[in-house]
C-alpha cells in the first residue's frame, strides 16, 4: 500500500511540478505584457526588456568594453531618445543637446528630482534623499543655495579659494620636482592636490600626499564600490557588498563628526574658517532646522569629496594624455604662459582672459574626455511629455553627455584633439550651446566654478614648470578610450616632467 502510495505521490509530483512552472510562467508573462501595455504610458523606443532583468543581458553585451560609446549604436537603432530598463527600473536616455534642454531646462520642474527610491540610494541616503546631490524638492533647492553661497562665501574669505589653488600647485610642482625627470605615475599626486582643495573648503586643512587621512581612504573605499548601470537597479542588494558599505558609511560619518566637534570647540562666529564653521553656525542661528539637519550636512560634505574630487583629477589626467600626445598642443600653451605669465608668478583667474589658447585646450579636454558622460540619473517629480511621449513619475531620466560632445552635427572630426575648434578668425574663444560637460538646468554641476578654477591654475602651472613626456620606449597612453565606473578615467600611464 505504502508503495502504491509513494508512486501516486511521485507521479504527481513530476506532473504537477512542470505544469505549475509552466502555468506560475504565462501567468507572470501575461501580467508583464498587460502592465506594460499601461495605455497612459507610451514609452519610446528602446530594446526588448524581460521580466526582472528589463534589457540588462543586451547591455552586458553591448557594454562588455565599459566604454561610454558602448551603447552609441543603440541610438541608430532606436532614436535619440530610447526607453530601457535596468531589471524592472524604467530609464529615459536623451542623446541630443535639444532634448536634453527639453527635459532639464523646459521641463525642469518635473525632471529635477533623483531617483532615491532605487535600492542602493534608499540604503546609503533613505527614500527621501539627503545631502545636495540625492535630494529633491525644495529641500534640495534650500541646501543647494546653502552650499553655493558657502562656496562663495570661502572664496571670497580670509584666504581665497584661489590662493589655496595657487598653494596646492606649488606643492603639486615640488612633489613632481623630486622625481627629477623620470617616468612617474601622475594618479596620485593629483589626486592627492585636488582633494586637498575639497579638504581646505570643508575642514580648513590639507594633508600631506604621503599621509593619507583615514576619511580619505574611507571616502576612496565607498566610490569604488559602484558596478556601473547595475547599482541603478534593485537588483543591487544580490551582489553588492551591502554589509561593507554600511560599516564604511558608519565609519565617515564618524569621522565627520569628530571634526565637526573639534571645529565647536574652537568656534568663533566672528572667524569662520571653513564648511563646518558654516554648519555650525547656520544651526546656532536656528536656521529651518527641519532642513538643517546634521544628517543633510553630513551628506553635503561627503557630496562635495565625491563629485569635487574624481571629477577634476581625471580630466586633468585626461589632460596630461592630451598634452603628452600633441606635444605641438603643449608647447603652444606653454608659449601662451611664457607671454602672458612668465615664469615668476602662480596664475590666476585673470590670466585667463588673455590666455585664448590655453583655454581652448581646457574646453577641449573637457569636450574629448567629458568625465561624467551621463552625469547623475534624474528622475521624474510628475508625469511629464518629452519628445511627444508621456513619460510617468518616478521615471529615471539620463543625459547623453558623451554623445552630444561626439556628435559629428555638433563638432566636427569629435575623436581627434582640436583646441583650434575653439577659436575664431581673431583667435578668440567661441563658445558652442552644445558644450554641456557640467549638464544644464537648475541641477547643473555646482561645482562647475571651482573645477573651471582648479583645472585652469593647475595645468598653467604644471606647464609652466614642466614639459610633459612619453617615457623612452613607452607607448603613447590612450586619449580616447579608458576605464568607465562611475566617472570616465583615463588607464593608469605614466610620464616624465622635464624641468622647463
Ligand atoms: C571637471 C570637473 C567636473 C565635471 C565635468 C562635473 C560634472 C557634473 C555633472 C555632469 C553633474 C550632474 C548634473 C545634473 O544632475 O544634471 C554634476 C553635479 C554636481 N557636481 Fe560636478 N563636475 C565637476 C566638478 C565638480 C566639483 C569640483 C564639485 C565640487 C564642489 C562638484 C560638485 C557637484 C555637485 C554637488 C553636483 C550635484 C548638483 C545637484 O544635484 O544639484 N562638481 N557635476
Amino acid at each position: 500500500m505504502a508503495n502504491v502510495e509513494q508512486s501516486f505521490i511521485a507521479f504527481f509530483s513530476n506532473l504537477v511540478q512542470p505544469t505549475v512552472l509552466i502555468f506560475v510562467v504565462v501567468l507572470l508573462l501575461s501580467l508583464w505584457i498587460l502592465s506594460s501595455r499601461n495605455p497612459r504610458v507610451n514609452w519610446p523606443p528602446g530594446p526588448l526588456c524581460f521580466p526582472v532583468v528589463g534589457c540588462l543581458p543586451q547591455m552586458m553585451i553591448s557594454g562588455r568594453r565599459r566604454q561610454p560609446t558602448d551603447l552609441l549604436p543603440w541610438y541608430d537603432k532606436y532614436g535619440d531618445i530610447m526607453h530601457v530598463k535596468l531589471g524592472e527600473q524604467h530609464m529615459i536616455m536623451l542623446g541630443t543637446y535639444e532634448l536634453i534642454q527639453e527635459a532639464f531646462v523646459k521641463n525642469a520642474t518635473t525632471v529635477s528630482a533623483r531617483p532615491t527610491w532605487i535600492y542602493l540610494l534608499r540604503y546609503i541616503v533613505g527614500r527621501d534623499g539627503a545631502g545636495v546631490i540625492f535630494k529633491s524638492g525644495h529641500e534640495w533647492k534650500e541646501l543647494r543655495r546653502f552650499t553655493l553661497s558657502s562656496l562663495r562665501d570661502l572664496g571670497l574669505g580670509r584666504k581665497s579659494l584661489q590662493e589655496r589653488i595657487q598653494d596646492e600647485a606649488r606643492y603639486l610642482v615640488q612633489n613632481i620636482e623630486n622625481e627629477n625627470g623620470k617616468t612617474f605615475s601622475p594618479k596620485e599626486r593629483i589626486g592627492n592636490a585636488v582633494s586637498n582643495i575639497i579638504s581646505t573648503i570643508v575642514f580648513g586643512a590639507r594633508y600631506d600626499y604621503r599621509e593619507t587621512p583615514e576619511m580619505l581612504s574611507v571616502l576612496e573605499q565607498s566610490l569604488r564600490i559602484g558596478q556601473g548601470s547595475l547599482t541603478l537597479t534593485d537588483l543591487a542588494r544580490f551582489f553588492l557588498p551591502l554589509e561593507k558599505i554600511l560599516a564604511l558609511s558608519d565609519k565617515l560619518y564618524s569621522l565627520i563628526r569628530q571634526e565637526v566637534e573639534k571645529h565647536r570647540q574652537s568656534f568663533d562666529p566672528t572667524d569662520i574658517r571653513d564648511f563646518v564653521d558654516l554648519f555650525i553656525k547656520v544651526i546656532q542661528d536656528g536656521h529651518d532646522p527641519e532642513v538643517y539637519t546634521e544628517w543633510n550636512v553630513f551628506r553635503i560634505i561627503v557630496d562635495l569629496y565625491f563629485a569635487g574630487t574624481e571629477t577634476t583629477t581625471n580630466t586633468l589626467r585626461w589632460s596630461l594624455i592630451h598634452m603628452v600626445n600633441h606635444p605641438d598642443v603643449q608647447k603652444r600653451v606653454q608659449r601662451e604662459i611664457d607671454q602672458v605669465i612668465g615664469q615668476g608668478r602662480v596664475a590666476n583667474m585673470e590670466d585667463k582672459a588673455r590666455m585664448s589658447f590655453t583655454e581652448a585646450t581646457i574646453l577641449e579636454v573637457l569636450r574629448m574626455s567629458p568625465v561624467a558622460p551621463l552625469g547623475v540619473p534624474h528622475a521624474t517629480s510628475e508625469t511629464t511629455i518629452l519628445a511627444g511621449y508621456t513619460i510617468p513619475k518616478d521615471t529615471m531620466i539620463v543625459a547623453d553627455f558623451y554623445r552630444i560632445l561626439h556628435d559629428e552635427n555638433n563638432f566636427q572630426d569629435p575623436y581627434k584633439f582640436k583646441p583650434e575648434r575653439w577659436l575664431d578668425g581673431d583667435a578668440k574663444v567661441t563658445k558652442s550651446d552644445k558644450m554641456i560637460p557640467f549638464s544644464m538646468g537648475p541641477r547643473v554641476c555646482l561645482g562647475k566654478g571651482l573645477a573651471e578654477m582648479e583645472l585652469f591654475i593647475f595645468l598653467t602651472t604644471l606647464l609652466q614648470n614642466f614639459t610633459f613626456k612619453i617615457p623612452d620606449g613607452e607607448k603613447p597612453p590612450d586619449g580616447v578610450e579608458g576605464s568607465y565606473a562611475d566617472t570616465f578615467a583615463p588607464h593608469v600611464y605614466n610620464v616624465c616632467a622635464v624641468r622647463r
